[in-house]
């Protein structure tokens, strides 16, 4: 008597507990299957269990595109606008709306970036601007494109050392891993 009681309250909470968690669709599909007696579809557990497939993979994938978008969103920070230090670049005061002009303002924390013999164009007249964003980047050191791109968005013209550059670009090296973006002791700052 008392085992068959406890079969029957344990069968109760199996159908409940396949049942608990389906969408509407799903617990009424299953239901009619078992009140109708004729299983002309796949067993409940399985629809339960396809459906939280279903719904966790689309959770995960939810997860990743927002991982992924806030990884970008965050690639890198200037210490600086992270510390909410906001005066220490701006001022309201100044017609620039800056502490100094936009072309000294990087050198103010950041005097020894051109200090080598040699100097790139950029770098030379204050543009740092040209290659990096002020506050945050979706890319590693602040840079406004993808390191991969960043010089062949204006150095287009002819390389005169043009095969060794085009061995150096198909072995999958960076334009910096041979030369400084910034100034170097060596001709075209290089490493
Ligand atoms: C390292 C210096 C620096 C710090 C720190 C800094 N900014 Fe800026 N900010 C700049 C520069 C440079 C520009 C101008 C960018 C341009 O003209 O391309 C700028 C532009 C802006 C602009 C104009 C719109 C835009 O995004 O271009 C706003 C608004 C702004 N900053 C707000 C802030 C706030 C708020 C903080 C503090 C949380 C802050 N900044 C910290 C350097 C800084
Ligand atoms: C108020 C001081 C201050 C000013 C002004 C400033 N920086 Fe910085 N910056 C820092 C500090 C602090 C760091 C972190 C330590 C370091 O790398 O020197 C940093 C780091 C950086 C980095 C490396 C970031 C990384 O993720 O590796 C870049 C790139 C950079 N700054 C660019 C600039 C540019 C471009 C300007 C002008 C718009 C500028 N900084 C102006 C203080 C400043
Ligand atoms: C031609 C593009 C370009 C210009 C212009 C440029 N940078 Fe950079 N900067 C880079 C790149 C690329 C990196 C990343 C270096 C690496 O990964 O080897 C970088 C890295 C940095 C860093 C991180 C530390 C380091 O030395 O690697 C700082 C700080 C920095 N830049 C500041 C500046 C300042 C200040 C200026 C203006 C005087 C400036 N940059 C102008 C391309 C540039
Ligand atoms: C914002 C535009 C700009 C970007 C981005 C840029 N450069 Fe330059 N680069 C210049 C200018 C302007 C000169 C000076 C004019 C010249 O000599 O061609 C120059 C000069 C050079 C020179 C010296 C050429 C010579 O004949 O003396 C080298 C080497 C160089 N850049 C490498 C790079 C590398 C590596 C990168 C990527 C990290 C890069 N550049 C990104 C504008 C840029
Ligand atoms: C394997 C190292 C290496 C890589 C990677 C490399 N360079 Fe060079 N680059 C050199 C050397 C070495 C020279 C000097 C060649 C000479 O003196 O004949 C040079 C010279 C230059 C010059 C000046 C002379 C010329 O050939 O036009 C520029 C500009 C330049 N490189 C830009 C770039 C850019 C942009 C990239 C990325 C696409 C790049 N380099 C990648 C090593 C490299």
């Amino acid at each position: 008597m008392q085992t068959r009681k406890w079969k029957k309250v344990i069968g109760v909470v199996c159908i409940a507990g396949v049942l608990c968690g389906c969408d509407p669709l799903t617990v009424h599909k299953v239901t009619t299957t078992i009140f109708d007696g004729v299983p002309s579809m796949p067993p409940p557990e399985q629809f339960c269990r396809d459906y939280h497939e279903k719904k966790l993979q689309e959770e995960r994938d939810e997860l990743m595109s927002k991982g992924a978008s806030a990884a970008k969103a965050i690639a890198s920070e200037h210490p600086p606008y992270a510390e909410k230090k906001c005066d220490r670049c701006h001022d309201k005061a100044k017609e620039s709306g800056l502490i100094v002009p936009k072309d000294k303002l990087c050198f103010v924390c950041h005097p020894d970036i051109i200090k080598k013999a040699m100097v790139h164009g950029p770098a030379s007249v204050g543009g740092c601007l040209e290659c990096h964003d002020p506050h945050t980047s979706q890319f590693p050191s602040l840079l406004k494109v993808e390191k991969r791109t960043l010089c062949a968005s204006c150095h287009k013209e002819k390389r005169i050392a043009e095969g060794l550059h085009d061995k150096a670009t198909a072995k999958g090296m960076l334009c910096t891993d041979c030369h400084d973006p910034h100034s170097g002791d060596a001709q075209y700052f290089l490493r």
